[in-house]
């Protein structure tokens, strides 16, 4: 079976480097997307309490029967909770929903900079979080160079990832720079562009040579320049297309010609420095 590397974030925490995507999978989808996930072999998960799917992703892990050690479960703290006595009963409610003792990551998942709460006291109640065990470990999402700066300036936790955006059309990479200079793991979420740069023809000529498809040469290239990716699919085909990306390499030149595809502007989701966005 295919062995998909681990890597160890800065808390000595382990966690697979190819993980799943559950972001718009709708709940009655998301038992049977997941059980075929894990059956494929992908034992990272990653789901947030804005996606609505925390029950059925528990359900899924439970119902597998695989070890509850063998897999990493990640969930996110929902916009409008960032108030700390909030953000506690939020992770705890995450908890309970999920029903499965404890999660290995858990996110702040927007900054959101221009609204009232703190993210700085947000952060200060995630580390309450993890003293009381039931999370391995604590990082933030879709924190820009500034946001990080002022955790570094003002708590004592350095984040273990930074869950941002990215792909060949928006390659961060000042900000992956900057989290890999502060030992903070890079996740790039739309690891393939939600699917829009699957029709470059460098893509399709890379994978010609070496036999993959469009979408595993991105994720390849995502996997040799470190960072962790959970491109999502409801698709078992894809599902297994998307595991399938480890007996290649790519040559510098092909990381170079997949770098070219960079735009000014290549951002498929929000700005986390306007985004204030909170759910009903
Ligand atoms: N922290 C954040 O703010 C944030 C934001 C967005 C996403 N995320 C996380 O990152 C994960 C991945 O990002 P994403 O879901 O936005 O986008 P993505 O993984 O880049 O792309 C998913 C899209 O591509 C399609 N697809 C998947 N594999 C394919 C393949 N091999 N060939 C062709 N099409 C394929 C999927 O369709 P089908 O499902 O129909 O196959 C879906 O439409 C999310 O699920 C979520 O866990 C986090």
């Amino acid at each position: 079976m295919t062995q998909v590397p681990s890597i160890t974030l800065n808390d000595g925490v382990e966690i697979p480097q190819l993980g799943f995507g559950t972001f718009q999978i709708a709940p009655d989808e998301t038992v049977d997307a997941t059980l075929e996930a894990l059956d494929t072999g992908y034992r990272h998960i990653d789901t947030a309490q804005m996606y609505g799917n925390e029950a059925e992703v528990g359900q899924a892990v439970r119902k597998s029967g695989i070890d509850r050690s063998e897999l990493f479960v990640t969930s996110k703290l929902n916009n409008g909770f960032h108030e700390p006595e909030r953000a506690m009963q939020a992770f705890d409610e995450s908890i309970e929903r999920l029903d499965i003792d404890y999660l290995d990551l858990f996110l702040i998942h927007w900054p959101l900079p221009t609204i009232d709460v703190d993210y700085v006291d947000t952060w200060k109640a995630m580390e309450k979080m993890k003293a009381t065990g039931k999370v391995r470990s604590i990082g933030v999402s879709n924190f820009e160079i500034e946001h990080l700066q002022r955790l570094f300036d003002e708590t004592d936790t350095v984040p273990s990832v930074n869950q941002i955006e990215v792909h060949p059309y928006w390659p961060q990479t000042p900000l992956r720079g900057f989290n890999r200079n502060h030992e903070i793991m890079t996740e790039a979420w739309s690891p393939i562009a939600q699917g829009d740069v699957l029709d470059e023809q460098v893509l399709a000529d890379i994978g010609e040579r070496l036999d993959k498809t469009p979408a595993q040469v991105v994720l390849r290239w995502h996997i040799q320049r470190g960072d962790i990716v959970f491109p999502k699919s409801v698709h078992p085909e894809r599902m297994r297309e998307n595991f399938d990306i480890f007996d290649v390499e790519l040559e510098a030149d092909d990381m170079m010609a997949i770098d070219a595809l960079a735009k000014g502007d290549g951002r498929r989701g929000p700005d986390p420095a306007t985004f204030d966005y909170i759910p009903d």
